[in-house]
């Protein structure tokens, strides 16, 4: 149980801390890591990083860097002060922002023996081949897209990307089995979908290739979510 909970992100998205306690409480020990998105970080700041770490969380600090190398580096090199264990930028931000960003979490290993594993955010799951053609003026198809930003981020040096658990099988196949795929959209069988569209199963997802699967409200909406987070694998 534990082994396959390490394998589970769970995406804490609400308005503060308060909003989330019961379910931060029910979730410790359990072994699954936690996923702090800027929803939660503009309420709590940092300090919510560390506390998720001080109950024995792995934590994923979502924040989606995107700007200059210069300005992601500074962030960067700040926010590894967390011992954040996994961090992420938008690939679209391009190789010298990753590759930087890449050498500022190496500096800091050298320093402290540690460092967040590094992942990009390839085309969001929120956007569609249409929307990528007409509003983001990317001719690429939406699979060939993914596929380039992530051996962008390969050759980067970035540990992994996030993507559609739709985009994990091709994406595995291309990168290698040591790459890290990281998918959200993750609904089990029994959960309601809200409202992502493009839903792949826990267990179909890892047989896709998936190495850590994001899920949000099918746990953190669950009245026990510690039940829920058991019942994934039904
Ligand atoms: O509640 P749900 O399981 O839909 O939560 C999914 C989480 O994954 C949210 O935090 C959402 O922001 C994030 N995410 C996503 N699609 C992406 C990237 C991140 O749903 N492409």
């Amino acid at each position: 149980m534990q082994e396959r909970n390490q394998k589970i992100i769970v995406a804490l998205d609400f308005p503060g801390k308060e909003k989330g306690n019961h379910i931060i409480q029910a979730l410790a020990g359990s072994g699954c890591w936690t996923k702090v998105g800027l929803e939660l970080y503009a309420h709590e700041g940092p300090q919510i990083v560390r506390e998720l770490k001080s109950l024995g969380f792995p934590v994923f600090l979502d924040l989606k860097l995107h700007d200059i190398p210069n300005t992601v580096v500074g962030a960067v090199r700040t926010l590894t002060k967390l011992e954040p264990d996994m961090l992420d930028v938008h690939c679209s931000g391009g190789y010298d922002m990753m590759a930087r960003a890449v050498e500022t979490a190496q500096e800091t290993e050298r320093s402290t023996g540690k460092r967040p594993l590094m992942i990009g955010v390839t085309v969001l799951t929120s956007m569609s081949g249409e929307t990528l053609h007409t509003q983001l003026g990317v001719a690429k198809d939406l699979n060939e897209q993914v596929l380039f930003l992530a051996r962008l981020a390969q050759r980067a040096g970035m540990d992994g990307v996030v993507a559609s658990a739709k985009e994990a099988a091709f994406l595995r196949k291309a990168l290698g089995p040591e790459f890290i795929i990281i998918t959200p959209g993750i609904r089990p069988a029994w959960s309601q979908h809200y409202d992502q569209v493009r839903v792949v199963t826990p267990k179909d997802a890892l047989a896709a290739g998936s190495s850590y699967l994001v899920v949000g409200r099918p746990i953190t909406g669950a009245e026990d979510p510690q039940q829920a987070l058991e019942k994934l694998w039904d």
